[in-house]
């Protein structure tokens, strides 16, 4: 029988050591976001053509204006997610804290899985209800 290689057992170690480090706060939802929404939404929330709108500074002004809270759970790309309510709300409050803006970032009621789950309806006509919330956003400021 073949005697296992040294590198083979040090990388097995490694795998292991960095398995057992503990996860700071957020990794997982950014890891969610990575795989699930950045495709569209990019790394820095910039988002990208065909529509997909620029998160700086702005995704958390929806949760100043009425409805706006639950339309950030019942977006296509939220709602449909594969995601659980769980870990979709966790995605939902790692993207307000990083994209901001600050003011409503530092302040705002997380979301729960509880939440999530009683609002995730997706929208089946999004344009005209994200048209009415930016009217009421702008209005607001
Ligand atoms: C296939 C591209 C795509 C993917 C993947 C995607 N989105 Fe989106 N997202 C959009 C588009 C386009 C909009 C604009 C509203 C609409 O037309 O649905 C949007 C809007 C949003 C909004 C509301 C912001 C606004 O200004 O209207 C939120 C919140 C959101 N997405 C969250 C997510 C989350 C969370 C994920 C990952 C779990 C995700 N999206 C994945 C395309 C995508």
């Amino acid at each position: 029988m073949k005697a296992r290689s040294p590198i083979g057992v040090c990388s097995q170690v490694a795998i292991l050591t960095i398995l057992t480090l503990p996860t700071p706060v957020g990794a997982d939802a950014q890891k969610d976001y990575m795989l699930q929404c950045q495709g569209c939404h990019m790394a820095d929330g910039r988002g990208s053509t065909g529509g997909v709108p620029d998160f700086r500074g702005y995704l958390g002004l929806f949760l100043r204006v009425l409805g706006g809270r639950e339309y950030l759970i019942r977006v296509p790309g939220s709602a449909q997610s594969p995601l659980s309510n769980d870990r979709l709300a966790e995605v939902l409050n790692w993207m307000v804290r990083e994209f901001g803006p600050v003011e409503v970032s530092s302040e705002f009621v997380e979301f729960t899985s509880q939440e999530v789950a009683l609002s995730r309806k997706p929208l089946a006509d999004v344009e005209p209800v994200r048209k009415i919330l930016l009217d009421r956003i702008e209005s607001m400021r």
